[in-house]
């Protein structure tokens, strides 16, 4: 049975560049042109829905010039693949916090999903300042603010409040790089899937 909905944590980006000996700049920069790789085979396979793991709520804390070489990283990677996502029928959104991204790169994220929004080849989610805590807290949160009666908070309810309810919970995790854990990725959407782990470094 084929997956048809595939998340990946691309991990790995600072040891590659290290054993090029080349700057952590140059190694995420390496992971972009991976992603896209990996999108055209995604594609190719029939995937239906791709989910990757770009930036979490930990990564915040990385040394400054590292988070801002990031940033600029997103927005160039945006701007140069945004006509072929569109052209191959790529449905591209973000899950995770976008307050707290640079304003241009949000308007540049909102730009995306809107120029790909009639896409139905492949959904793409990119989760961006996101982390699986952080989304369970905001889901209790949206709740208490509704006024939800506790006794009726059941599983659709929480699901429904979650960034994406629309994302399908993936059939298959793939992590690169060798770690064995989840670092807080879709822990809600992650309950039942199936967990690959490779020793392959993610550019
Ligand atoms: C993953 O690569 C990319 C991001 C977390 C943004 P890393 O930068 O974590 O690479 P390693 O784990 O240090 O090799
Ligand atoms: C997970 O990788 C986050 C992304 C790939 C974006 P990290 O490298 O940040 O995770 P840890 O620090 O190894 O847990
Ligand atoms: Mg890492």
């Amino acid at each position: 049975d084929s997956a048809r909905t595939v998340a990946i944590i691309m991990d790995g980006n600072g040891r590659w560049a290290e054993r090029q000996g080349l700057s952590v700049a140059e190694g995420h920069r390496a992971g972009t042109n991976a992603l896209r790789r990996t999108v055209e085979a995604a594609i190719d396979l029939g995937v239906e829905t791709l989910v990757v793991y770009a930036f979490s709520t930990e990564n915040w804390s990385r040394p400054a010039g590292e988070v801002d070489s990031l940033m600029d990283i997103f927005g160039e990677t945006i701007e140069r693949e945004q006509p072929d996502l569109a052209r191959q029928g790529v449905r591209t959104r973000f899950i995770g916090r976008r307050d707290r991204a640079p304003a241009d790169l949000q308007e540049q994220m909102a730009g995306l999903e809107e120029e790909t929004a009639h896409n139905e080849r492949l959904n793409l989610w990119i989760a961006f300042d996101y982390g699986g805590r952080a989304e369970l807290v905001e889901a209790a949160r949206r709740l208490v603010e509704a006024g939800v009666d506790p006794a009726e908070i059941d599983e659709n309810m929480l699901r429904a409040n979650l960034y994406a309810p629309e994302l399908p919970d993936p059939d298959l995790l793939i992590r690169t790089s060798g770690e064995l854990r989840v670092s807080n990725f879709l822990l809600w959407q992650l309950a039942y899937s199936e967990l690959v782990f490779l020793d392959r470094l993610w550019p």
